[in-house]
């Protein structure tokens, strides 16, 4: 086979840990990735996308025992899920790398022996603070200290260990980081990353001995190799590190160095330091880039699963689907910077920037072509029904092309975006001005190839915005292309994009609306979504038990990812903001304390209009009567909990489900396989409003 000779291009996403299911944070990285990569094919790069799973560990191995399930089981689930996810999201990555795979373990091994034979590994003993949550060495923190990055409390450990020199990395990495201005993107995480190793570095502890889930070190399989070491390798052996197939030599040869590795801000140090300190300990060259961004944060909050403030991909694909997300995402989020994001501001910039601008400007255009041109692009006319208004279109396009690419490539998406829409934003008003529908009225050539010119440079307008957003909205834009009579967008060189490519006398496709208008209802159907499916787990032991705040909290460890939630039972209780308990599950009496648990009585109960699920209930609880919003209907006939004591979490923020506000909680087990829910009451007598404690 002949050698490709176009350039390479090979990003990564970081491999997302498997010990909660995906979430919009996850996707947003890869969505991120996945533009760059289409975005690089389209010019010509021989790309290589990767993303996959983190699944070694002692966190990944806590989360599989809690759940019942052994780490490889617990693994494959989660995984999959990762790999659905991405499938149905339309991320064009060319592989899935798992560290669970035969191809991933040898690379390791291998790795593991070119750092010991060149002599930067020895064996010591780790006494010390590590944060199970973060898979991280804490060797500065006292006994009993908070992590420094989670705030969640460390663990002690005292072990035998495998050490690498990092200490004698700091003078090369700050070499590399002079030398490499573009290595560590953006400056600000640049200068921190300097900071970190001009504080100095200590050696680092890259295997384990105390639990089992991991890569046995070689020679000495009492020990596993640390998690981050097993983690970033697969960047390597993805791409054939460790291989003896002659074909994957060839591909790492091929692909290897990186040329971006993106990640969220709160893995820098190890991407940024320890990564490239194992990569010049083994001789081996050193990623292009390292481009951190920033996070995502639902209600102000950092999206995550401990905090109970987590929005999946799938909800809002749904209901707006795919290209909806992704130009959320890399529109509204300034790249690089915290984000926030909400339902409505979804809805909001869907209706004004992709049904209104470009769904408009696509389906007025085209419409009209097709009405008075029989569906086929019109000859613009050179002279006689020329106007400075079309050359301004023209000219506009042009620096558009230019200033595009100037800032995507320079990651500044949103700045991207808002570039190629404003020449949107030009030609609407241009045709507005032009008004091409009444020109069509009247008699005569001119008046017909006036229309044919203001109809053509619409066109060619439509074509090129539609051409440079593609990456972004890969679904919409392959329509668009369609009915612009064009065929497959995925041939389109980009390269070459230039004002004036439309063919003349082209015959249009079947021109459909491809941004319908989403409606208010769009954005109680998400969060409606979001709180059934993001409940989490109601207790399935006592009904005391049941109502500790660690059902509010998942703790780290503790809950099911791959189960749902038990079918919204307690819906109202997402985001509630509660301190994460301790590494153990544990938590002090002091924050049990902080749930008021109240008996109430049922005076009034109906089911929630279009809510196969939900409750609305009026409960009388001693002081008040309040309303809640209960997903317990597949369970209870609404008359037969009239009059019935239960328990109440009675200080919850109130949340809004299906426009009603639900004030509290309804306590309950939840119930074999299903989680059907059992509500929590005493055989007892209790007054109305009596404390639980
Ligand atoms: N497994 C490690 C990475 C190893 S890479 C060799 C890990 N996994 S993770 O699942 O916790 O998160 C990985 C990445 O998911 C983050 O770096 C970030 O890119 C993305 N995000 C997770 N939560 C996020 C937000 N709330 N917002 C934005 N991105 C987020 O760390």
């Amino acid at each position: 086979m002949e050698k490709d000779k176009r350039p390479g291009f090979y990003i990564t996403t970081p491999i997302y840990y498997v010990n909660a299911r995906p979430h919009i944070g996850h996707a947003y990285t890869t969505i991120v990735c996945d533009a760059i990569a289409r975005r690089k094919r389209m010019l010509g790069f021989d790309t290589f996308l990767l993303t996959g799973t983190d699944e070694h560990g002692q966190k990944i191995e806590r989360s599989a025992a809690a759940a019942g399930k052994t780490p490889r089981q617990f693994a494959d689930e989660v995984s999959g899920l990762f790999r659905g996810l991405f499938e149905r999201m339309n991320i064009s990555n060319n592989d899935f790398i798992r560290t669970t795979e035969p191809r991933h373990e040898r690379g390791v091994q291998q790795l593991f022996r070119v750092l010991r034979e060149n002599g930067y590994i020895y064996k010591g003993t780790y006494t010390g603070q590590y944060c199970v949550y973060d898979e991280m060495y804490i060797d500065t923190a006292e006994a009993g200290a908070k992590c420094p990055e989670c705030g969640r409390p460390t663990e002690t450990v005292s072990e035998e260990n495998y050490y690498f020199k990092l200490s004698a990395f700091a003078d090369k990495l700050l070499k590399y980081f002079e030398d490499h201005p573009e290595f560590i993107r953006p400056e600000t995480r640049r200068n921190e990353v300097i900071a970190f190793v001009r504080g100095g570095l200590r050696d680092l502890s890259i295997s384990r001995s105390t639990f089992k889930w991991g890569i046995p070190v070689p020679d000495d399989p009492k020990h596993i190799v640390y998690v981050w070491l097993d983690a970033l390798s697969n960047y390597c052996t993805a791409v054939g590190y460790g291989s003896d197939d002659p074909g994957e030599r060839k591909k790492f040869e091929t692909y290897w160095p990186a040329d971006v590795h993106m990640i969220g801000k709160e893995i820098i140090r190890f991407h940024c330091v320890y990564w490239p300190a194992f990569l010049m300990a083994a001789g081996l060259p050193l990623p292009k880039a390292v481009i951190a961004h920033g996070w995502l944060l639902f209600e102000e909050n950092k999206m995550s699963k401990s905090r109970g403030n987590i929005v999946r991909a799938e909800t809002v694909i749904d209901v707006l689907g795919n290209d909806a997300l992704r130009y959320f995402l890399l529109r509204e989020i300034v790249f690089g910077q915290d984000g926030s994001f909400s339902f409505d501001a979804v809805v909001q910039r869907y209706n004004s920037d992709l049904a209104n601008d470009l769904g408009n400007l696509a389906s007025r255009t085209l419409t009209m072509i097709s009405r008075y041109f029989n569906g086929s692009v019109p000859y613009p006319s050179p002279t006689v029904a020329h106007k400075d208004a079309d050359d301004a279109i023209k000219r506009q396009a042009q620096s558009v092309i230019a200033d595009f690419a100037q800032l995507f490539d320079d990651y500044q998406f949103s700045r991207a975006i808002e570039c190629a829409w404003s020449l949107i934003g030009t030609v609407n008003k241009y045709l507005v001005e032009q008004e091409p529908w009444v020109v069509a009225e009247k008699e005569g050539e001119e008046n017909k190839s006036r229309l044919a010119t203001i109809l053509y440079t619409a066109a060619e307008a439509l074509r090129i915005v539609t051409a440079l957003a593609h990456p972004v909205l890969p679904e919409s834009t392959a329509k668009i292309w369609h009915q612009l009579g064009l065929g497959e967008i995925s041939r389109l060189d980009l390269q070459t994009l230039q004002w004036g490519q439309l063919p003349l006398g082209g015959k249009l496709g079947k021109v459909e609306p491809v941004f319908p208008r989403a409606d208010k209802s769009a954005i109680e159907r998400m969060q409606t979504m979001e709180q059934e499916r993001n409940a989490p787990a109601p207790p399935t032991t006592t009904p005391a038990s049941s109502a500790t705040p660690s059902t509010a909290t998942p703790s780290p460890a503790a809950p099911s990812p791959v189960t749902p939630g038990a079918a919204g039972a307690v819906p109202a209780t997402v985001a509630v903001a509660t301190p994460a308990p301790a590494g153990d599950g544990k938590i002090s009496i002091d924050d049990f304390l902080k749930v008021e648990l109240r008996v109430g009585q049922v005076k009034f109960a109906e089911k929630v209009k279009g809510a196969d699920k939900l409750l609305r209930l009026e409960v009388d609880i001693g002081t008040e009567v309040r309303q809640l919003v209960a997903g317990i209907a597949l369970a209870y006939e609404p008359e037969a909990l009239i009059g019935r004591k239960v328990v109440i979490v009675a200080n919850l923020k109130p949340r809004k489900l299906r426009g009603l506000e639900s004030n509290g909680m309804i306590v309950a087990a939840s119930v074999g396989e299903d989680g059907k829910p059992v509500l929590a009451g005493f055989l007892e007598d209790v007054p109305v409003g009596a404390k639980l404690k």
